[in-house]
């Protein structure tokens, strides 16, 4: 199977390494899809990335992934989900099944992170409101990427 993984962090490093493993084709999606040799947070360059992965993976930019992908998996930033699923694109993500891993926290005031869900309207609450034809799965988000 293709699976899209919108998020080149060390989630999607994380997941899109397992997958190959398991025998699936990767798709991993990048703002910029030239940036090979920048440094992802936590995670190493894609470029090593690939290196480790072998030929099941390619690297694409949110929309090509989203494209190519049967199945999509979102590992972007919690504030990006949004505008990155939007790059990504309605169109190339009808019908699928969107398997978010995101949290809603914002990491930018300090630690502990400041929760962005409402009362009533989380990150995958919005995020399946934004993409209504999408079948949006919230999974994975609590389990730690070392664990
Ligand atoms: N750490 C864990 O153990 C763990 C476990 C489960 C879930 N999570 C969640 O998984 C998600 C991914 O975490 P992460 O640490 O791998 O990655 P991250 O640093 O939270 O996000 C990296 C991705 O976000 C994209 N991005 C950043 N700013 C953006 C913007 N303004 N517009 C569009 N895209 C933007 C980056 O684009 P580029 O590719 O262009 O750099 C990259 O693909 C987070 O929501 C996190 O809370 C984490």
């Amino acid at each position: 199977m293709k699976v899209a993984i919108i998020g080149s962090g060390i989630v999607g490093q994380t997941l899109g390494k397992k997958l190959v493993e398991l025998g699936q084709e990767v798709i991993l999606g990048t703002r910029d899809a030239s940036k090979l040799d920048e440094v992802k947070g936590w995670a190493g360059s894609l470029n090593n990335w690939l290196a480790t992965v072998g030929d099941r993976a390619t690297v694409a930019t949110f929309t090509d992934a989203a494209n190519r992908g049967e199945i999509v998996i979102n590992a972007t930033h919690d504030i990006a989900s949004l505008a990155a699923l939007q790059t990504a694109g309605v169109e190339n993500l009808k019908g699928k099944i969107l398997i978010d891993v995101a949290n809603g926290l914002d990491f930018f005031q300090g630690m502990p992170p400041k929760s962005l869900a409402a009362d009533t309207t989380s990150l995958g609450e919005k995020i399946q409101a934004a993409f209504p034809d999408t079948k949006v799965v919230k999974t994975l988000n609590t389990m730690n990427i070392d664990g």
